[in-house]
């Protein structure tokens, strides 16, 4: 079966999501095609800070009323070593900025509720997704779906994909440079119906390594150690997850902490990579299908949405105006700020982590950092405004 839309979609995470519904809405026609199922996409636990680039952009494709109800507002972080707590004033450091504690997990689901109800097209468990002649002028995309092969016969082909998608491998490698650093551990995550420790997210930097508290409500907690990559899930049941994760934090926490059992459990290994450029002809990537930061920053999900901000810009001027210069300029007007925040999330990973080969003088200007950025306001000031997100 073949047929024609104006923009093909790949994949159904939230950068394809906002992108899908921001499209409708300037009336032009897109097809998502994503190869897992509904349910396997909204099983999926991932980030859960937005910054407020991402709630406008949510606002914008008319889905954040669930977001405004039960997204938790912060307006600090804190930093925690040496036994001691010190809480980074965001709103006052940024003109009142702050982020918002809601997950990937509700984004998607709103995501895909509002695209169903606003009658918009989404092909669920399509297999063998694969883009053609997208350096030319009539590029396609196939799939398989029941059984049946499809052709949709498309202007723009969007690699929402994610990382592992099909997107950015059908580029030739000669037209694509990548970028990476891959981190010599990873963070084991524990979910749990747990009151969480603390009204605000606390980052930990202890001898023993890296712990994050974070939550997904006032009766979910999110919280993470960092541990080697080939650290093994079986060897990590709940009570050692707990004991280690309270070793690490300041005794007010320590105390404090409410456990129970975990109701999900993994390891993220950590990674930085960038693929340039963004656009191949009629290809476009966007989202974790271009980069993926290292997640102590809280940016990957923002990225994405940062992302699709320019993209639909540029596809709108592209469908109404006939223009390309809007599409052309897409990739370095979106890589500007991808790399600002690589190098936000790489700064945040190498003060809060312990790295196998610091040694003694590395591990000394870490702990002068971590005292510097608490005590200098200039310093609290460039963390604050990179955590709550760069301007568009
Ligand atoms: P994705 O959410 O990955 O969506 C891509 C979609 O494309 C998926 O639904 C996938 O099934 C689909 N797809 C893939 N291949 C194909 C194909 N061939 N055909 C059709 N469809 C395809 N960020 C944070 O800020 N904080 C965090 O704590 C955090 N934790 C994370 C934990 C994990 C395990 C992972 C993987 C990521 C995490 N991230 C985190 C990053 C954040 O979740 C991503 O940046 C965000 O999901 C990017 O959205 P996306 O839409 O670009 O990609
Ligand atoms: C999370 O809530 O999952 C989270 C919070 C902050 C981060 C990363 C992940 O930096």
């Amino acid at each position: 079966m073949s047929r024609r839309v104006q923009a093909v979609i790949i994949g159904s995470g939230p950068a394809g999501l906002i992108l899908s519904q921001l499209l409708l809405h300037a009336g032009i026609e897109a097809v998502i095609l994503e190869r897992r199922s509904q349910d396997h996409v909204l099983g999926r636990i991932r980030a859960g800070v937005l910054e407020q680039g991402m709630v406008e952009m949510l606002e914008r494709a008319q889905c954040a009323q669930r977001l405004h109800a039960e997204g938790l507002v912060h307006g600090g972080i804190n930093l925690a070593f040496g036994g001691e707590r010190h809480r980074i004033d965001l709103a006052t450091l940024t003109d009142g900025k702050h982020v918002t504690v809601y997950g990937q997990t509700e984004v998607t689901r709103d995501l895909m509720e509002a695209r169903a109800h606003d009658g918009g097209e989404s092909v669920y468990e399509a297999a063998d997704v694969t883009p053609h002649d997208f350096d030319g002028d009539h590029p396609y995309v196939t799939y398989r779906k029941g059984g049946a092969e499809h052709r949709l016969d498309c202007d723009i082909i969007a690699g929402c994909d994610g990382f592992h998608g099909i997107a950015r491998q059908s580029v030739p490698e000669a037209a694509i440079t990548t970028y990476e650093r891959i981190y010599p551990f990873g963070w084991l995550g524990v979910m749990a119906d747990v009151r969480p420790v603390n009204d605000e997210i606390i980052y930990a930097n202890h001898p023993k390594g890296f712990a994050l508290c974070s939550m997904r409500s006032k009766t979910r907690s999110r919280y993470y150690v960092q541990v080697p990559v080939e650290e093994k899930l079986e060897d990590w049941p709940d009570q050692r997850f707990w004991d280690e994760l309270r070793s690490r934090l300041d005794p007010q926490a320590a105390e404090s902490m409410i456990i129970g059992p975990s109701i999900e459990k993994s390891i993220a290994p950590l990674r930085s990579f960038v693929a340039e450029p963004l656009r191949f002809g009629r290809l476009v990537l966007a989202g974790d299908a271009a980069h993926i930061v290292a997640p102590t920053g809280a940016k990957g999900l923002n990225l994405a949405a940062s992302d699709i901000y320019y993209l639909h810009e540029a596809l709108v001027a592209y469908f109404k105006d006939g223009s390309d210069a809007a599409l052309a300029a897409y990739s370095g007007r979106a890589l500007a700020r991808v790399w600002k925040a690589m190098r936000f999330s790489w700064w945040m990973t190498a003060l809060m982590h312990r790295f196998p080969d610091t040694g003694a003088f590395g591990q000394k200007i870490q702990e002068a950092e971590l005292a510097y950025l608490v005590s200098s306001t200039a310093a609290s000031t460039s963390l604050a405004e990179n955590y709550v997100g760069l301007p568009f």
